[in-house]
């Protein structure tokens, strides 16, 4: 078993069960064009998110991390009539990127980029009395997953919906000794859930196209 076997079975399950989006091959190119780097969701994981989104009834989504807005349009096209998006990013050049390809997909109505430091922003929205959002799409720098994950419970109801994008990053989570700061800030958010009151937690591994990885999801209940 080989990651050749794990895209080749990602390019035939796309292939087969998502219909065809000129739009979000352009916002990919684009991306590319600009040299962003490649890290956007897969496809099949995009259409992940999307069913989420539908499946939670979410009417708002907060998303910490945009890139190119790839993971942006697909969950903007599954939130409902009057759904709105509000995405953070830091680097600029992404965010100018996000930005023309919301609006060549039809959906930038529904999509605002804040940009800046996410966390600086998630405390802005607090203070703004902003939310709470249905849907929370954690996918920014890894380091501080733990205080995404707590700022967004602050920005939550009971029945929000949390997902945090590369939880396992090729098995490296389980690597007591790492120094790497993007692992240790997995590892600090997994040791930290299981005390979180406020949710139902898992953790999924997957494979496919970007390798090896995984994915945490949380329920909130009060
Ligand atoms: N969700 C996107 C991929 C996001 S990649 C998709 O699947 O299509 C992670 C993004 O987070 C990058 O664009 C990076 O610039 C941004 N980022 C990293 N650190 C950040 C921070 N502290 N605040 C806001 N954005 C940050
Ligand atoms: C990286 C970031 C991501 O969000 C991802 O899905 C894959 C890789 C990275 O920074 O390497
Ligand atoms: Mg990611």
């Amino acid at each position: 078993m080989s990651h050749t076997t794990w895209s080749d079975v990602d390019s035939y399950l796309c292939g087969r069960l998502l219909a065809p989006s000129p739009e979000l091959d352009a916002a990919l190119q684009s991306s590319a064009e600009a040299s962003l780097p490649a890290i956007a969701v897969a496809p099949n994981q995009g259409k992940l998110l999307d069913v989420l989104v539908r499946a939670s009834g979410a009417r708002s989504v907060l998303e910490i991390g945009t890139l190119g807005a790839y993971s942006t349009i697909w969950m903007a096209r599954a939130l409902p009539k009057g759904g709105r998006l509000i995405t953070l990013e830091a680097v600029a050049k992404h965010a100018d990127v996000a930005q023309a390809n919301l609006e060549r997909a039809g959906v930038a109505d529904k999509v605002e980029i804040r940009r800046g430091n996410a966390l600086e922003s998630m405390h802005q929205l607090l203070d703004e009395g902003a939310g709470p959002f249905d849907f929370v799409f954690i996918d920014a720098d890894k380091e501080n997953t733990l205080p995404y994950f707590t700022l967004s419970l602050q920005l939550s109801h009971p029945g929000t919906v949390i997902f945090v994008d590369n939880v396992v990053r090729n098995g490296s989570l389980i690597d007591e000794e790492t120094n790497d700061a993007q692992v240790r800030g997995m590892r600090e958010f997994v040791d930290h859930a299981r005390s979180e009151r406020r949710v139902e937690i898992t953790a999924v591994q997957t494979v496919g196209s970007k390798g090896y990885d995984g994915f945490a999801i949380a329920y909130v209940t009060a």
